[in-house]
Formats: C-alpha cells, structure tokens, sequence
C-alpha cells in the first residue's frame, strides 16, 4: 500500500480525487490532505473517518510515495520539487510541467508506457485535450489523422466552483428583469457564451487551443499531427462538449470508425441515430467514459470524419485521468 497527498484537497478537483481513491480501491497506507493556509482545518470525510486538511509546508511530503497535485500552477511549480526531492512521484494537473521534456504527459488510455519515464514528475493533460485524446486516439491508431479541428464548448465549472455559482445568479436575475453582474467572467455568462478565453497570442489562439495543438503532438508522440482549436465557453454547468473534424490520409469508413469505437477504453458510444439520442453535457456530467457520437463522413471531402463528444472535465479530463496514473505506478 502507498502513502499518498492530495495538494488542493478542498477543491472540486480533490474532491473528485477523493471519491475516486475510495471507490476504485487504490491501495493506501496513508491519505493526507494537503491545501493552502487558507483551507487549513477543515474537514474532509474518507471511508467513513473524518481527516483536517494541513497547510501545505516544505515538510508535508515526508514519507509520502506519490503526490496527487490538483492546486494551481504556481503551487505545483513552488510544491513539485520539494516532494520529489522527499522521494515522492507527483502526479500535477497544473499545465505548470506539461510540456517540460522530462515530464511525461499521459493519458492511459493513450501512452500509458510514458509513465514509467518519470524523474518523479508526471504530468496530467489538460482537460479538453483529455477528452478528445481518448475520443480520436483510437482511430489514429488504425490509420493516422492527419489534421484535427476542434470546436469546443466549455462547461463553467471549467473556471471553478464559483463561476458555476456565478452562472446560476446571473440566470435567476435576468430571469427576474435584473441586470446580471459578471465578477469571475468578464461579461454575463448565463443566456450568452464567449468565443474565446484571454489572453490571445499574437496568431488570436488562446491559451486553451494552445494545449490542445501541442499537448496532443506530445501525447500522439508525433509532431506530424496538425491540430487548431476553437475554445468556446458555454453556460452549462459541467462537463464539456467537443466538435472534433478529422483528416486522415486515406478514407474511413463511419461504420468501421463507430465499430472501433464501441469497443474503445474509456469510450461509451452514444450514436443512437433512430432514437435521435446522442452525446450531451448533462448525460456525460458524473460519468467516467467519454461519450461519442454523430460520426459521419465529411461531405468537404473524401478523407474525412466528424464525431461529437461529451466529457466530465473535472472527473476523466482531471481527477480520474490522474488516478488511472497512479494506478499505472503501482500495477
Ligand atoms: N481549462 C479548462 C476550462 C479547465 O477552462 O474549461 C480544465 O481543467
């Protein structure tokens, strides 16, 4: 059995953590529960015992095996070397690491093998990309895509639990002839959605598409695949959707496609073309899988497919993804 630390246990993410060490069984000595001085003291129920959040220190990861980091990025950056110089492994959901050389970037269900390469950091993609990884690597895999074009549409739990709040009491004051008042969001959210997230580059991609092309090469292992996104944040509470396009060198069949992905790990097919059922947020919200569907052939040209995607970005686009990691260390 390991001795592990969540960092930023008292987030949506290490709540899911939580949840997910205790029902997927993962072997534990130990469970501390790590956060900022800030939600120090309170009180998180595990399997039944009640365990106090400690404020995370330069002594906390003394003795700890493997670090399962859901703070921000500049908690990982300052917190990440202090425990791997205490012989921990972490495993970071901050984009802090992702694409330093030394540190894998896994997604299980696609490079599991890279986790093995370790220095004592791994870390876990962003969600969107996650997402989508899981969705297009099973085809990829059976003849490669050439070029992906995305077109997301982002849950507001993306931006944390407050934004969702947020959402919810700018809904009920239009609802009621109010003006919404937007604090997390720029602008109001609810009724409305926002074509991209700030700040742009200078090519006008935010930081999100920008996960999307690089992080993916480095997860595929291959530069050659040509990746542009468009990152939209839309007022649904949780889980988010995704338009994938792909190109691939040569035509693929949307039956043989559906085939292979009813069958894929971490996928749940929901193509229901007579029942006119298919992929949405609400559905996928809690779940494990991502939910996949309206595959077709692109009628652009005769190379290419479109699908439809639903995931829960907190639960396989964060926390589940970083557990099935661990899993991976201790198998
Ligand atoms: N960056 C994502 C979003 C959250 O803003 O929706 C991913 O964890």
């Amino acid at each position: 059995p390991y001795r592990v630390a969540i960092l930023g246990a008292t987030g949506a993410v290490g709540q899911e953590l939580l949840e997910l060490l205790e029902s997927r069984n993962f072997p534990l000595a130990d469970l501390k529960l790590l956060a900022s001085a800030r939600s120090a003291g309170q009180k998180i129920s595990f399997k039944g015992e009640s365990l106090a959040v400690e404020a995370v220190d330069d002594k906390s990861f003394d003795g700890i095996d493997i670090v399962l980091a859901s703070a921000g990025g500049s908690t990982s950056k300052a917190m990440a070397p202090k425990a791997v110089e205490a012989g921990a492994v972490v495993i970071d959901n901050s984009s802090a690491f992702r694409m330093n050389p030394e540190v894998p970037l896994v997604v299980p269900e696609v490079n599991p093998e890279a986790a093995s390469e370790h220095k004592g950091i791994i870390a876990n993609p962003n969600c969107t990309t996650i997402l989508m990884a899981v969705a297009v690597y099973p085809l990829h895999k059976v003849k490669k895509i050439r070029r992906i074009i995305a077109a997301t549409y982002q849950s507001a739990s993306g931006a944390g639990a407050k934004a969702m709040a947020e959402v919810q009491t700018q809904a009920s004051a239009i609802l009621s002839g109010q003006q919404p008042v937007a604090s997390i969001f720029p602008y109001p959210l609810a009724f409305n959605l926002f074509p991209h997230n700030t700040p742009l580059n200078e090519m006008g991609y935010c930081e999100e598409e920008m996960k999307m092309v690089n992080e993916t090469r480095k997860i595929f292992g291959t530069q050659e695949i040509r990746v542009s996104a468009t990152c939209v944040r839309v007022p649904v509470l949780r889980a988010h959707s995704e338009a994938i396009n792909l190109e691939f060198d040569e035509p693929f069949d949307k039956d043989e496609a559906r085939k292979i992905l009813s069958s894929a790990p971490g996928v749940k097919l929901v193509d229901d073309w007579q029942g006119n059922y298919f992929p949405m947020p609400i559905d996928a919200t809690g779940r494990d899988e991502v939910l996949v569907g309206r595959i077709r052939q692109d009628i652009s040209h005769n190379c290419g497919l479109e699908l439809w995607l639903c995931g829960d970005q907190i639960r396989k686009g964060a926390a589940l993804n970083a557990v099935q990691i661990a899993e991976l260390l201790v198998e």
